[in-house]
């Protein structure tokens, strides 16, 4: 069966948790494309070129090392690039349409990735709740982390995520919106599932 879950939101909104949680529960395969960006940056903060480093990128490449607040500003930076957009293309726009189903969260996913997505979501929160979640998630690894610099890292990342003219943050306008500003993300992931659940009843 193909069929794509698309999933766009801001930083820390909670998207990555839907995501995992309805790739767990469909049996989908998951790609968080915000680690292929981070992987870049990563590359691009020990001196490699942006876009040579998005034509190398590996599996080996990507894991959970980074989720650091420096990696995310450095991913946000190579990602208003055209042609860094465009290496990347390929490799998530194959795993959107394998098959088996698949979870893709981001950015661009359900405006430039996979328009032709059955299941559109944009999930979102406020800034400042936005924040306090990051902070609580990193301030542990990174003690010179402050809820401030989290707030103010959070907000310039949309500014640039939101401002870029190649495939800037949009909640498309066929994607259905989670505010989950005053939501427990069990809730946010419950609302997803009925969300997904009426489509794949349509289509049965
Ligand atoms: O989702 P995450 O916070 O890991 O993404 C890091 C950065 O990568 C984002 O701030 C954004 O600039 C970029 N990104 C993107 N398009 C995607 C996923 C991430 O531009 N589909």
């Amino acid at each position: 069966m193909i069929f794509t879950i698309a999933i766009d939101g801001p930083a820390a909104a909670g998207k990555g948790t839907v995501a995992r949680a309805l790739a767990a529960h469909y049996g989908f395969t998951h790609l968080d494309t915000g680690l292929l960006y981070r992987a870049v940056g990563a590359k691009v903060l020990a001196g490699a070129d942006p876009v040579q480093a998005a034509r190398d990128l590996t599996p080996d490449d990507l894991g959970d090392h980074l989720r650091t607040a420096d990696i995310a500003a450095a991913a946000s930076r190579v990602a208003v690039d055209p042609a860094v957009r465009a290496a990347l293309a390929d490799v998530q726009r194959r795993i959107a349409r394998c098959d088996g189903g698949a979870v893709l969260d981001g950015r661009d996913i359900c405006t430039v990735i996979a328009p032709e997505a059955e299941a559109k979501l944009y999930v979102t929160a406020s800034p400042e709740v936005r924040a306090d979640r990051r902070f609580a998630e990193l301030s542990a690894r990174d003690p010179n982390l402050t809820r401030q610099g989290v707030l103010e890292d959070v907000l310039a990342r949309d500014a640039r995520d939101m401002g870029r003219a190649e495939a800037p943050l949009v909640a498309a306008a066929d994607a259905t919106v989670i505010d989950t500003s005053d939501m427990a993300i069990d809730d946010a992931v419950r609302a997803a599932i009925a969300h997904v659940d009426v489509i794949l009843a349509e289509r049965a």
